[in-house]
């Protein structure tokens, strides 16, 4: 198929990217480099020894995006690009309505006037709020309390009006876990700028001393260590769920929903250990307070994924531990050229 993959410089677009080639599909990327390197795409090619079509331009600018649709056949979209800094959208929610909301609307009007109407789109567990029970199924209440959450639940909601206003409309949204690893090579993984705000890149900056320490956000929860508990998912599972997505999306209902997590939940504690003993690096780490905003557990029920997409997560903890810490090692600056 060929595929246009949106903020497929990015993180979780790379690595979706390089499954697609690989499985023979044609990928077009649009991106405005605003969160992520040129340099990615040369690493895109090397991999697959495919090259990829790329336009580095804002999917803000309408005109720019339809030539794309223009000069390119397209079956169906990933849509990756938007801002996910939680912090940052807190001290800027306009910045992020604007670019997460008006980016979506600008694609989806095109894709209507290029008759392309098979659509993924990057959502996120953080639209489950705090649940009362776990595992999370697709069917709980949603919630969300910053603005990016709420830019990923009024996306969802904008969506499935669409879905619901012209039966051509194929839209699946994937509600992913907790994303972190990297591709085997160790030649693309995340790249977060300034200090990280999440786990799995603090660790490995740690452990490759650009940062002194983790900061563990409370050791006062009801969890089993007292530390937060999510489900941390492999970058490269994620990635072949999107695939699984594509093959099923003329065959799903107009509009699905599905968690992409592996069903687990690891607390920091846990993280920390397993990272310690597939890296063979000692962490230093202090409990401090409870960052605010944050729950105690999060883990997904995947049944649906493997029940509506045949897809399941392969990876474990120590792959992740391993990929993620591999990459850092083989890029201590991510992807600043030395
Ligand atoms: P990322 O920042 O690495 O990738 C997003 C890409 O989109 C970047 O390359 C950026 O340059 C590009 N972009 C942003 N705005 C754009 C615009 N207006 N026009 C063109 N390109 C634009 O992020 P990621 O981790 O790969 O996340 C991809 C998607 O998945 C995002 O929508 C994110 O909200 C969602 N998501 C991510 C996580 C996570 O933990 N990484 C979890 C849940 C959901
Ligand atoms: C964060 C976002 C969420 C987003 C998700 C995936 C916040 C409040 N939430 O979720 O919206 O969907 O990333 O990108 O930012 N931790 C530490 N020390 C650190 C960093 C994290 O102890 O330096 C702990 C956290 O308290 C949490 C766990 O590690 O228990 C995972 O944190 P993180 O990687 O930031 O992901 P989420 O909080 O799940």
């Amino acid at each position: 198929m060929d595929i246009l993959v949106t903020g497929g410089a990015g993180y979780i677009g790379s690595h979706t990217t390089i499954e697609l080639v690989n499985e023979g599909h044609n990928v077009v990327i649009v991106d405005n480099l605003s969160n992520s390197n040129k340099l990615v795409i040369d690493r895109i090619e090397e991999i697959t020894g495919k090259s990829v079509t790329s336009y580095f331009i804002d999917l803000l600018n309408k005109d720019e995006l339809d030539k794309v649709f223009k000069n390119n056949h397209i079956d169906a979209v990933i849509h990756f690009a938007g801002f996910k800094a939680v912090g940052e959208s807190v001290a800027l929610p306009l910045k992020y309505y604007s670019n997460n909301l008006v980016s979506t609307l600008n694609l989806c009007e095109v894709m209507e006037e290029n008759d392309v109407y098979n659509l993924i789109f990057s959502s996120s567990a953080t639209v489950y709020g705090k649940p009362e029970s776990f595992p999370i199924k697709e069917t709980f209440s949603t919630k969300a309390y910053n603005p990016y959450g709420r830019s990923k639940l009024i996306i969802e909601e904008i969506l499935m009006d669409l879905s619901h206003s012209n039966e051509k409309w194929n839209i699946t949204l994937l509600r992913y876990f907790n994303p972190v690893g990297a591709h085997a090579s160790g030649e693309i993984g995340e790249d977060p700028n300034g200090t990280p705000n999440n786990l799995m890149p603090y660790i490995t900056q740690v452990a490759v001393g650009k940062l002194q320490e983790l900061n563990v956000f409370g050791d006062d929860y009801d969890t089993v260590d007292g530390t937060g508990v999510r489900d941390y998912i492999h970058v490269v599972d994620l990635a072949k769920g999107h695939l699984k997505a594509l093959e099923n999306i003329e065959a799903n209902d107009r509009l699905e929903i599905v968690n992409l997590g592996t069903g687990e939940g690891y607390s920091v504690k846990q993280v920390i250990e397993a990272f310690q003993e597939a890296s063979g690096q000692h962490i230093n780490y202090k409990i401090v307070d409870r960052r605010p905003g944050d729950v105690a557990t999060s883990y997904a029920d995947p049944t649906k994924a493997y029940e509506k997409l045949g897809w399941k997560a392969e990876k474990d903890i120590n792959d992740m531990c391993r990929d993620s810490w591999n990459w850092q090692q083989k890029n201590p600056n991510g992807y600043e050229e030395k």
